[in-house]
C-alpha cells in the first residue's frame, strides 16, 4: 500500500482527494483533456457539481414499482359507445376485403390519433404500403408470423383437419422503437391482402380506451372481444398492453379499476376460440404485463424484439433509404454506418435517415439538386446523440482504442487481467463449465479498482479503454452507467425520477436476451450521489433510504457481465456495493508498469533522439528501429526506465500521454532536450 500515501493524494478518512497531478509541465504541448478520449467524465463531474449540472427533481421517494399512468386515467373522458367506438374499435383496420374503407382510412387505423407511443416521429411514409418486408432485423420473427398465422389464416380449414392448432396469443416485447408496432401493422396490411379470405384487424392502444367509470372499461373490452368472434377469423392487437393490464403482483397501489379489467381481460381470451380471433400484446416491459395474461395458454408465444445487430442494422437501414431518389447508401458505406451505430433502435435508425435527408434539402436550398453528402450523415448523427429517446440506446457506450503509442504499457497488465475476466464474460470460463460451483451464485460482475484515487482519466481510464476495445470483449453491446449519463438522460427526461431511470435501463439489460456488458465506473461514487439523491431533504436523524440498484443488478444473470471500477480505498466501498463482487475472483487491482514494458514505450521516442530532424528522421524509420540505439539515446532510455519505476503507473501514464501526443503532433524538435530537463528535475 505503498501508494496510498502518495504526496499528492490526501487521504481525509472519508474519502481522498488529489490534490494535484503530478507536474509534467515542461512538456505539456497541448491540454490533456484533447490528447485523450476519456472513457468516462467523471473528473468534471463531482458530487458538488451534480446539482448543477441538472436538477434533481424533488419527488425522489419513487417506489420502485411500477408506476400508473393515473394521470391517463383520471384526464380521460367519460366514452360514450360512439366514443370506444371510435378510439377503440375504430382505430382497428377492416381488412376485410371488399370492404370500401379499407385503404381509404388505413392511415387513421393504423396510426391512432398518433396517440403516444414510438412511432418515430409521425409514423412511417407509406403506412398503407406497409409489408412485412418494410421490418427489418426481424427475420426469425417474420418467418415464425407467416408460417403460424398467415398460413394458418389462408388455409383454415386444412390445418384444422390435420389438428394444428394456431397460437391464441402472441405477446410482443422489447425496447422502445424496436419495431413492435410496425410489425403488426405490417401483419394487419399483409392479412388485408390475403387472398380468399376475410381477416379483420383490430387495433387497441392500451390505456386509450380505459374508462375511470367502474365496469365501463370491461364492458368495452366485452364488446371488442364479441365484434372480433362476430368477425371471425379476426386479429386483436393490444399495443401498450402493461397500460391496461398492470401486473397485479406488482403493484401493491393498483387500483380496483384495473383489477377487473385485468380479471376481465382473463375471461375473454379464455372464452374465444382458437383459430377465431388471434390476440397479439406488445409491452416494453415483460414483467409490467399480469402475469395471469401472459400464461402460456393465452399467449402462447413471446417473441422478444431486440436491438437489432449489424446485419439487422444495414437492414433498417436500406428500408428507410429506399425512397431517396440518389445517394442511398450501399456496400462498404453502409456497412460503417451499421458499425457506428450499436445500440440504435430501429426508430433511432429511422430518425438518423430522417435528419440526414432533411440536412442534405437545407443544404440545398433551392430544393432541385439534392445531394446526400457523408457530411449530412456526420451532422444526424450530432443531433441524434442528443435527442436519442430510450433509455437502452442512450446508454450505449462505444470505447475508443487506447492511442497505439501507449499499448506497450499496458500489455503485461492486459495478460494478467483478461483470462481473470476470461472468467465471467457471457462466453467465458465459467459460462462454459456447467455447475462451476459458488462462483455462479452471484451475478457476472467484476471490478477494476486502484488503491489511489487521482483521475480515472489516465491509468485506469486507459486500462478500460484497452479491455473494451479488446476483441475478447468488443464484440459485445456495451452499455454505460453512470452519473454523466444519467444526467444526460434526465435533462431529456425531465418528469423521470434518477431512481427510475436507473431501474429502467437495469430492467432493459435484464430483460435483453443479447449478451451485453454494463460498464460501470466508480460504481461507488454512483452509489453515494444516488444515496444523496433519494436522501436529499432529509435530516440526519431520520431513515435514510438505500439506493437499491444494487439489488437490481443483482437479479442480472447469464449472459451478461457488470464490469465497474473504482478507485479509491477498498474500506471506504460500501457493503453493499462490495457484495456485488466476488472479492476473490471478480476483482483486479492495478498493478505498476514494469520496467520491460516502460522500456519499450520510450524506445519509440528513439527516432527523435537524432540531431537531425526532418528527412533524416523519416529515413530512419523507414529503415525500422536499427538505428534507434545511439549511445546517448540508450542511457536516457536506461535513466528513465529507472526513474519512472517505482512510481505507481498513473502519472507515467499521464507523461506518456504528453509524449505520445507529441509524437503523432511531430512537435519532436526539443522533445528529447525537453524530457532530459524533466529527469533532471525528478
Ligand atoms: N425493425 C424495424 N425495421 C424498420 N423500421 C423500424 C424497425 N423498428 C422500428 N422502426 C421504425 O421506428 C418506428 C417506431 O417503431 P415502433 O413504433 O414499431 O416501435 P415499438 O417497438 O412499438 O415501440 P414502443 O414500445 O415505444 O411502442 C417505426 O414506425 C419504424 O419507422
Ligand atoms: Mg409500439
Amino acid at each position: 500500500m505503498d501508494s496510498e500515501t502518495e504526496d499528492n493524494v490526501v487521504t481525509d478518512g472519508e474519502d481522498q482527494v488529489a490534490t494535484s497531478l503530478p507536474t509534467t509541465t515542461p512538456l505539456v504541448a497541448v491540454p490533456l483533456m484533447a490528447m485523450v478520449n476519456m472513457p468516462s467524465l467523471y473528473s468534471q463531474c463531482d458530487m458538488g457539481d451534480l446539482q448543477n449540472l441538472y436538477p434533481f427533481s424533488s419527488e425522489v421517494d419513487i417506489p420502485e414499482e411500477i408506476e400508473l399512468p393515473v394521470e391517463e386515467v383520471n384526464g380521460l373522458s367519460l366514452m360514450s359507445d360512439d366514443d370506444f367506438a371510435n378510439r377503440g374499435i375504430n382505430n382497428i383496420a377492416r381488412g376485410r376485403k371488399g370492404n370500401p374503407k379499407v385503404g381509404a382510412d388505413r392511415k387513421n387505423h393504423f396510426s391512432p390519433g398518433g396517440a403516444g407511443g414510438n412511432d418515430g416521429g409521425g409514423g412511417d411514409p407509406d403506412v398503407n404500403n406497409l409489408t412485412l418486408e418494410s421490418v427489418g432485423g426481424l427475420d426469425d420473427h417474420i418467418a415464425f408470423i407467416r408460417q403460424s398465422v398467415m398460413y394458418p389464416l389462408k388455409h383454415q380449414e386444412a390445418m384444422q383437419e390435420w389438428g394444428v392448432e394456431p397460437p391464441k396469443g402472441i405477446m410482443f416485447h422489447g425496447s422502445p422503437g424496436t419495431g413492435k408496432t410496425l410489425l403488426a401493422k405490417a401483419i394487419g396490411n399483409e392479412i388485408s391482402k390475403l387472398t380468399g379470405k376475410q381477416v379483420t384487424f383490430y387495433y387497441h392502444k392500451g390505456s386509450e380506451s380505459f374508462s375511470k367509470y367502474v365496469g365501463e372499461s370491461e364492458a368495452n373490452l366485452r364488446r371488442l372481444f364479441a365484434k372480433a368472434v362476430a368477425t371471425k377469423p379476426s386479429i386483436i392487437f393490444f399495443d401498450e398492453i402493461d397500460g391496461l393490464c398492470p401486473n397485479r403482483e406488482r403493484s401493491a397501489n393498483i387500483c380496483h379499476a384495473y383489477v377487473g379489467v385485468v380479471t376481465a381481460m382473463l375471461g375473454l381470451i379464455d372464452s374465444v376460440k382458437r383459430g377465431d380471433v388471434l390476440i397479439i400484446g406488445a409491452t416494453n416491459r415483460l414483467a409490467d404485463v399480469d402475469p395471469a395474461i401472459r400464461r402460456p395458454g393465452r399467449f402462447d408465444k413471446v417473441l422478444f424484439f431486440p436491438l437489432p445487430d449489424e446485419a439487422g442494422r444495414k437492414n433498417i437501414i436500406t428500408i428507410h433509404t429506399s425512397q431517396w431518389l440518389s445517394d442511398k447508401p450501399t456496400g462498404e458505406f453502409l456497412t460503417v454506418l451499421a458499425k457506428k451505430t450499436v445500440g440504435f433502435t430501429g426508430a433511432d435508425l429511422k430518425k438518423l435517415c430522417t435528419d440526414t435527408v432533411q440536412n442534405a434539402f437545407t443544404r440545398n436550398g433551392d430544393g432541385k439538386t439534392i445531394h446526400v453528402t457523408e457530411d449530412d450523415w456526420a451532422t444526424a448523427f450530432s443531433q441524434m446523440n442528443k435527442s436519442s429517446t430510450a433509455v437502452f440506446g442512450s446508454s450505449v457506450y462505444v470505447a475508443d482504442h487506447v492511442p497505439p503509442l501507449l499499448l506497450p504499457l499496458f500489455s503485461a497488465e492486459m495478460a494478467t487481467l483478461l483470462p481473470k475476466l476470461d472468467l465471467f464474460l457471457p462466453d467465458g470460463q465459467l459460462a462454459k463449465t456447467p455447475g462451476a460451483g459458488k462462483l455462479l451464485n452471484g451475478p457476472s460482475s467484476f471490478l477494476v479498482w486502484d488503491s489511489i484515487l487521482v483521475d480515472d482519466r489516465y491509468q485506469l481510464g486507459l486500462l478500460m479503454q484497452n479491455v473494451l476495445t479488446h476483441p475478447r470483449l468488443s464484440k459485445y453491446s456495451t452499455y454505460i452507467l453512470d452519473v454523466p449519463t444519467l444526467a444526460k438522460l434526465q435533462a431529456s427526461r425531465r418528469n423521470v425520477t434518477i431512481t427510475k431511470l436507473v431501474g429502467d435501463l437495469i430492467g432493459q439489460i435484464e430483460q435483453s436476451e443479447s449478451p451485453c456488458v454494463l460498464y460501470i465506473p466508480q460504481i461507488n461514487k454512483l452509489y453515494q450521489t444516488l444515496f444523496a439523491v433519494i436522501n436529499q431533504r432529509k435530516g440526519k436523524e431520520e431513515n435514510h433510504q438505500i439506493p437499491v440498484f444494487i439489488s437490481q443488478l443483482k437479479s442480472i444473470r447469464g449472459n451478461k457481465l457488470i464490469l465497474a471500477t473504482w478507485e479509491g480505498q477498498m474500506t471506504n466501498v460500501f457493503p453493499q456495493v462490495k457484495s456485488l463482487f466476488n472479492l476473490e475472483h471478480g476483482i483486479y487491482k492495478l498493478q505498476k508498469t514494469g520496467d520491460a514494458e516502460r522500456r519499450a514505450f520510450f524506445k519509440q521516442l528513439a527516432p527523435f533522439s537524432g540531431k537531425n530532424e526532418g528527412p533524416t528522421e523519416n529515413k530512419r524509420k523507414k529503415k525500422g528501429n536499427n538505428q534507434n540505439g545511439s549511445e546517448a539515446f540508450n542511457r536516457l532510455l536506461e535513466e528513465i526506465v529507472e526513474k519512472t519505476g517505482g512510481d505507481p503507473m498513473r502519472w507515467v501514464v499521464n507523461l506518456f500521454v504528453n509524449l505520445s501526443n507529441r509524437i503523432d503532433k511531430k512537435e519532436d524538435k526539443n522533445l528529447i532536450t525537453d524530457l532530459r530537463n524533466y529527469l533532471d528535475r525528478l
